[in-house]
């Protein structure tokens, strides 16, 4: 029989999960089928209750559901608890447990096309939502020294920053709003990442290049090394990456997350290790299509 994989969240038009995981699942020749599941929110419970009755074997979460679907689970992962937010479900056995693999597929990432070392590094991280609390919480577990959160709302910033420190005490974790860059304390940011979707097609746009333009009037904050990196990747050079390599930074962009978290909840869901590269052309052909 057949295995249903999937995607839900809402709106799913710009997804390119189904392209990216259907071209592995090709390639390994297992019958498996990933489908999009684009639920609106009133709905949410009644579908999580049919896809465990239906059999699902297993599907991912994103915007807006990764942490209003918690509650619906039997279990969570211990990594996706202290986060507190899951982007892969499995059913095992009858049962949906919650996983979170957006850490991990950032890291990998961003070692793989930049060579970062995490450890003892200063990160500026922008957004306090579901994706800043893996990926700041990655980048805490790999041994950054410090790490200032800048969010538009800065009372979500700050709730994440209490979070954080007490998990990693011996961080330092700082909420800071964009008007108060001038109360950085250290020299030299390894690292600046934005999590939101600021930047991406069809968002409204707010200035977080601007950003860099406020780091870069310090003199002290900026050098050669710093990368810039964005999880945004439709367009592949969103306007941060283009701002941020204007001003000779060193970027990153969001392709590569994207397969390498999905390649992580695709071992999780078949126990087989996927092929990145097929699912990273498959994404880059999608990208180009829905152009
Ligand atoms: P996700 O799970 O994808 O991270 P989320 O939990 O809704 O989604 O978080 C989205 C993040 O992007 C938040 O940090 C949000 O800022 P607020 O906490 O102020 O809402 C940020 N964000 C979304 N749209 C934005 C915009 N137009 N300008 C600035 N920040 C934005």
């Amino acid at each position: 029989m057949t295995l249903v994989l999937g995607i839900v969240g809402h709106p799913l038009n710009h997804s390119v999960s189904v392209p990216m995981h259907m071209s592995a699942i090709f390639t390994l020749g297992i019958d498996y089928v990933y489908m999009s599941f684009d639920i609106l929110p009133d709905n949410l419970s009644y579908a999580v209750s049919q896809f465990k009755k239906e059999h699902i074997k297993g599907f991912n979460v994103t915007i807006p559901y990764k942490e209003a679907i918690m509650p619906y689970l039997d279990s969570i992962d211990e990594h996706a608890g202290r986060i507190r937010a899951v982007n892969t479900i499995n059913n095992e056995n009858g049962k949906l447990k919650g996983y979170n693999t957006d850490g991990i597929g950032y890291i990998k990432s961003l070692k793989e096309q930049t060579g970062f070392d995490p450890c003892g590094k200063h990160v500026l991280m922008i957004g306090a939502g579901g994706a800043a609390r893996a990926i700041s919480f990655s980048l805490l577990e790999a041994g950054i020294k410090s790490l200032i959160i800048v969010n538009r709302t800065i009372d979500r910033a700050q709730k994440l920053t209490q979070h954080l420190e007490s998990y990693f005490p011996e961080a330092t974790v700082q909420a800071l709003s964009i008007d108060n860059m001038n109360d950085i304390r250290y020299k030299g940011l390894g690292l600046i990442v934005n999590t939101t979707p600021v930047g991406m097609k069809n968002i409204k746009q707010t200035d977080i290049g601007e950003l860099i333009t406020l780091l870069e009037a310090d003199g002290s904050l900026l050098d050669k090394n710093t990368i810039v990196s964005d999880i945004v990747y439709n367009p592949l050079e969103t306007p941060l990456l283009k701002r941020a390599k204007h001003a000779g930074l060193r970027t990153h962009g969001g392709v590569g997350m994207l397969v390498h978290q999905g390649a992580e909840s695709f071992k999780i869901w078949t126990g087989v290790q996927p092929p990145v590269d097929v699912m990273r052309q498959a994404v880059l052909r999608a990208l180009q299509e829905h152009h």
